[in-house]
């Protein structure tokens, strides 16, 4: 695993900021933001994986052999949180297509507000895997811990957290828990309502991406 952190990556690149902008939108249809939220996953993809290490590779272009940088190892695997995690897979997969993908369930139990996982799936060989567990929100917190919890057990080389928008309360809560993992997120807002939601923050992702509200 990787060193104690409490890192928060801003991927603040102005592409990014201002299709997250449009996301926001009340007046953003369904169609137009999953639209927008697999470009912004396409472009989270390319910056998370910015340190990935490579390595010479000879290779033969038409005109001569050479030394070519190739990436090391290619054993990246996305964990998406279902449901919302889903729609940030098919972007980050255009930047890498070779990826594994697991998944994992989680609901809150009614009465204690704890995440219950219904469901987990990874690839085998995690031992030697790079997770990056992708869930759009970090609002309070809970279910990214479970769901890194969850992925630890499987003993991962190195876990990092990847959301859309993060609150303040959820990354303080995130890193009590797992001070080895940055989080990476293009925007901090400003805090948790009552109920958990992110505000000013974009509304329920999973209900607006899916068409269920
Ligand atoms: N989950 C969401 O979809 N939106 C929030 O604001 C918080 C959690």
């Amino acid at each position: 695993m990787t060193e104690p952190t409490n890192m928060v990556n801003l991927i603040e690149h102005p592409l990014i900021l201002h299709k997250l902008s449009i996301m926001r939108s009340k007046e953003t249809s369904t169609q137009g933001f999953r639209q927008l939220l697999e470009e912004i996953s396409m472009l989270l993809g390319y910056e998370i994986t910015r340190d990935l290490p490579v390595e010479m590779q000879e290779i033969e272009t038409p005109l001569a052999k050479m030394q070519a940088p190739m990436l090391q190892g290619k054993k990246i695997v996305i964990i998406s949180v279902l449901r919302a995690g889903t729609g940030m897979l098919d972007g980050f997969l255009k930047v890498l297509p070779a990826a594994r993908v697991g998944h994992i369930g989680l609901y809150r139990d009614p009465k204690t507000l704890n995440p219950v996982e219904y469901y987990f799936k990874v690839p085998r060989e995690m031992e030697d895997r790079q997770a990056i567990v992708v869930d759009p929100m970090l609002a309070t917190g809970n279910s990214a811990i479970a769901a890194v919890d969850r992925v630890k057990r499987t003993g991962p080389k190195s876990v990092k957290f990847l959301c859309l928008l993060a609150a303040p309360e959820g990354i303080a809560n995130f890193h009590k828990h797992h001070p080895d993992v940055p989080i990476y997120t293009p925007a901090v807002d400003e805090r948790l309502d009552e109920k958990g939601y992110i505000i000013p923050g974009l509304g329920d992702a999973g209900d607006r991406m899916f068409g269920t509200k």
